[in-house]
């Protein structure tokens, strides 16, 4: 099976291709280099440096047939996206441009990496894949806007899609991926850890939470790779969450972190970031139907 992997140099992208080529996908790559490694780059899949925003050089990588897109790229930092509107409407540029070319070319599928931010605010405890949509940042109204294009594109070209909505991802599947600029938590606990920088800044603690700090749902790199080697399988169209089902506060994390490494983590409150809803914890009941998948 011939599977297109953009951002296939990334964090995500990069455990995805190595998953994949180790169960014996055939694997190109499409990265433009803002955040991808050279050194990540799988030696058994065919490279690319192309921007999606450049469409007419994107549209040479399609002089093969693939029977599946996993769309990862794209820039992913809520907090940046709230300063820099332009650079995240490129996500939705890009997204658009690699629809464009899989309708030209007849690529039948479509794996789409969204985000929890898509909810916004929770309006309950957990969240299933019903509950309403009202981004709270840039970031997640364009995660938004591209699964809704992409469901268009769907409708009208018979195209196959599974939007997969991730909530906190971390964890190694033995690349010893590093963040060079890291803008989430446990990269950025890793440099503290490692001396590289002096503390953590916990964004409020006066959210209506146990500990007044924010609750995240955080899911492991394997699991949620794997959930996208199931997706290939599934043959309807589907929006799908991939979390634990479990929260954590960051000070319950920074106390597992502490205790497991036995590790001090020295941290300081911040201010609230704008856009920083209060929890995120998902539903994987769909997930574990529709998939027949569950975090390891
Ligand atoms: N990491 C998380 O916790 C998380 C959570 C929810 C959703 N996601 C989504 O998963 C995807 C992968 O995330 P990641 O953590 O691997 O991020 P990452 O930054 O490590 O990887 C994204 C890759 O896409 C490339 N890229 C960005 N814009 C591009 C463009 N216009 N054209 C070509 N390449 C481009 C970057 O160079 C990078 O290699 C992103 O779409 C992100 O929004 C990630």
């Amino acid at each position: 099976m011939n599977v297109l992997v953009t951002g296939g140099a990334g964090y995500i992208g990069s455990a995805a291709v190595k998953m994949l080529i180790e169960d014996g996908y055939t694997v190109t790559i499409i990265d433009n280099m803002s955040k991808g490694q050279e050194r990540l780059i799988h030696q058994e899949a065919e490279f690319h440096k192309i921007d999606l925003t450049d469409k007419e050089t994107l549209k040479s990588v399609f002089n093969k047939k693939y029977d599946a897109i996993i769309h990862f790229a794209g820039y992913k930092a809520a907090g940046e996206s709230m300063r820099n509107a332009p650079k995240y409407s490129q996500n939705i540029v890009g997204t658009i441009n690699l629809l464009d070319c899989m309708v030209e070319n007849k690529v039948p599928k479509i794996i789409f990496s969204s985000s929890a931010a898509v909810y916004g605010e929770p309006e309950r405890g957990t969240i299933d894949e019903n509950h309403p949509t009202v981004p709270v940042n840039y970031y997640g109204f364009g995660k938004l806007a591209c699964e809704q294009i992409i469901e268009w594109y769907a409708k009208i070209h018979a195209i196959n899609f599974v939007n997969l909505r991730y909530f906190n991802v971390i964890g190694d599947v033995g690349l010893q991926y590093k963040d060079p600029a890291p803008e989430n938590i446990l990269p950025i606990i890793d440099q503290v850890i490692n001396g590289e920088r002096e503390h953590l800044t916990i964004f409020g603690d006066d959210y209506p939470t146990r500990d007044g700090t924010c609750i995240r749902d955080y899911i492991e790199l394997r699991d949620l790779v794997y959930a996208h080697i199931l997706a290939l399988q599934l043959n309807s169209s589907e929006i799908i969450n991939l979390g634990t089902g479990t929260g954590m506060t960051v000070l319950e994390l920074i106390k597992k972190i502490e205790t497991e490494r036995n590790v001090t983590i020295p941290y300081k409150i911040g201010q609230r970031r704008p856009g920083d809803p209060a929890a995120l914890k998902a539903s994987n009941e769909k997930a574990k139907k529709m998939l027949h998948w569950s975090p390891q």
